[in-house]
């Protein structure tokens, strides 16, 4: 039985989401960021080495729980159930999506920014949901917001998170986790520096655990 999206991201002190442009990349990003304590990583489907960046992944890192990025459509969904994808997110929802989630059974991380569309996924039984763009939508005060009238609602906020404003998420009570690409840089995946990439990790890992110790 596959694990659901609340199991997956409960093992997350942060997802990192990754735009891998070199399929040759992919192992040696994912086994930095495991070293670091990041196990669950998110793939999008936003440039061409994608699809064989998360089979590579899948195939050579099994510490990681490799999930899609950035999956729009019920045709990506399919083709993420197909190659084994452990989870796909998306940056919103659409019918489309949701049906092709509900058939295919891959754990899906709905987005959503607005009370409506929040509404809307609780519905279709979601409630564990990807809060996107969130430093754009109002951040920590709308989460906070938002926990008012929708307490039953987790969310993993995605979009201008860093390690300057983590220990704010993090003190919220409706997150499960946080996403974020500032833990695998563009400049260092280029040059290779995987070292530099397992010390960001660490560093996210270990603050999300001092945090959780209050
Ligand atoms: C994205 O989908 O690009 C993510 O939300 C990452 O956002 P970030 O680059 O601001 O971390």
């Amino acid at each position: 039985m596959a694990l659901s999206s609340r199991e997956i991201l409960s093992q997350a002190p942060v997802v990192p989401v990754l735009v891998i442009e070199d399929v040759n990349d992919a192992v040696p990003l994912a086994k930095a960021l495991v070293a670091g304590g990041l196990r669950v990583l998110e793939i999008t489907l936003r440039s061409a080495a994608a699809e064989e960046s998360i089979q590579r992944i899948i195939a050579e890192v099994p510490d990681a729980i490799t999930g899609a990025g950035t999956v729009i459509n019920a045709r990506q969904m399919e083709r993420m159930a197909e190659i084994k994808c452990a989870f796909a997110v998306s940056p919103g929802h659409s019918a489309g999506l949701l049906a092709a989630a509900k058939e295919t059974g891959v754990p899906l991380l709905p987005g959503a920014g607005t009370a409506s569309e929040i509404m809307n996924l609780l519905d279709h039984g979601y409630d564990v949901l990807k809060f996107f763009p969130a430093e754009q939508q109002g951040g920590v005060s709308m989460l906070k917001a938002l926990g008012g009238p929708l307490p039953q609602v987790t969310f993993c906020p995605t979009g201008g998170v860093s390690l300057a404003n983590l220990a704010d998420y993090i003190a919220l009570p409706n997150i499960i986790t946080v996403g974020g690409s500032w833990v695998a840089p563009k400049d260092a995946v280029k040059a290779g520096d995987w070292a530099k990439i397992t010390k960001l990790a660490q560093e996210a890992t270990d603050k999300v655990a001092a945090l959780r110790r209050g």
